[in-house]
């Protein structure tokens, strides 16, 4: 996060994701314009920026006062008139094909000729909007988690016509507004974070449906176990750190258990030896194994913060903080 005088962003569509994205780029310093062509919502936006950006503050989670980001966002209904001189387009309409292509064919005229176009659309790829004239090369998918200024995450999908630099470009401005860019190298429905959302809601469901547990006590195993860990370290992470002799150890060790659990839901995806192998160097290229010990410490460490944070905030029902 920044106060430097960035280049000026343009944000279509001024719904919950539109203006949490204004929040972002002005954060990061940049001129934002926000556009929306209902007049309710952009009446209704600038006090709810206001309300987001105090609550910021009150949380020690911004740089500057909340008056002067609120001053870098400006409402537009017109289209052209947002997008004259931005680096960047974010767009936020409904998720629905034909909105995001005619968009998209109006950002290729009406923007920039270097402009980046991005689209916060949660399931359909750049290759389905993008237009089809040279301006595809600038389009890409740029997935937020909701909302973007809380969770810092944000999966880049670029098109396979989508360029390079583009890319690279669209990533450092991210990084710079406090974003956590990934990128998504192939397009897949769902991209990663709801592919990895939906494999655990799917056998949650399927849990609750045998009879196995009840809904509560689900969220309980994933709020008070399995999430307080993925705060601070991944499921590789977690399985690394978990087992003497890391990732591989622990895939030798659980694999089968793992396979058998996945072809009970009609899944045959072993962890081959060469899958594992691929994994395991990662792992041990970012963690020698003389660290292990050291890294199970900090995770602890990190866990006691959480925990204790928890206990500050999260009342013993959930229901009752709300
Ligand atoms: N809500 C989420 O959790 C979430 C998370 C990540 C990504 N997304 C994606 O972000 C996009 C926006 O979702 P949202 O939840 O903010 O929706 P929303 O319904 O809150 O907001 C959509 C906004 O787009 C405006 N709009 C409609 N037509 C438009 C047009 N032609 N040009 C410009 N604006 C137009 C509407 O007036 C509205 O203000 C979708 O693609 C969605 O899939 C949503």
């Amino acid at each position: 996060m920044n106060g430097e005088s960035q280049a000026a962003v343009a944000v279509v569509g001024a719904g919950s994701i539109g203006v949490a994205w204004a929040i972002v780029f002005a954060r990061g310093g940049h001129d934002v314009r926000l556009q929306d062509p209902d007049a309710g919502r952009r009446e209704q936006a600038p006090a709810e920026i206001a309300q987001r950006l105090d609550a910021l503050a009150a949380a020690g989670l911004l740089g500057e006062a909340p008056g002067a980001l609120a001053k870098r966002i400006t409402l537009h209904a017109d289209l052209g008139e947002a997008l004259a001189g931005v680096a960047h387009v974010q767009e936020n309409a409904p998720e629905r094909l034909e909105i995001k292509q005619e968009l998209f064919e109006r950002f290729a005229r009406l923007a920039p000729p270097d402009a980046v176009l991005a689209s916060s659309s949660s399931a359909i790829t750049a290759s389905s909007f993008a237009p089809a004239d040279s301006a595809r090369s600038r389009c890409l998918v740029v997935h937020p988690g909701n909302p973007p200024f809380l969770i810092p995450v944000v999966e880049l999908v670029p098109a396979p016509f989508t360029a390079d630099p583009v890319v690279a470009q669209c990533r450092e401005r991210l990084r710079r507004c406090g974003m956590r860019p990934v990128l998504v190298a192939r397009e897949v429905e769902g991209f990663v974070f709801n592919r990895l959302q939906g494999a655990m809601l799917r056998e949650a469901y399927c849990l609750v449906r045998d009879g196995v547990i009840g809904v509560e006590d689900l969220d309980t195993v994933v709020r008070d176990g399995l999430g307080l860990r993925w705060a601070v370290i991944g499921p590789f992470e977690t399985a690394d750190l978990n087992t003497r002799g890391g990732v591989a150890s622990h895939a030798l060790k659980m694999g089968p258990a793992y396979a058998r659990m996945g072809a009970e839901r009609g899944q045959h995806d072993p962890w081959t030896e060469s899958l594992v192998a691929r994994v395991a160097a990662e792992r041990r290229a970012r963690l020698p194994l003389e660290r292990w010990q050291a890294r199970v410490e900090w995770r602890d460490r990190a866990l006691m913060a959480l925990v204790a944070a928890k206990q500050s905030f999260a009342p013993v029902e959930p229901e009752e903080g709300t």
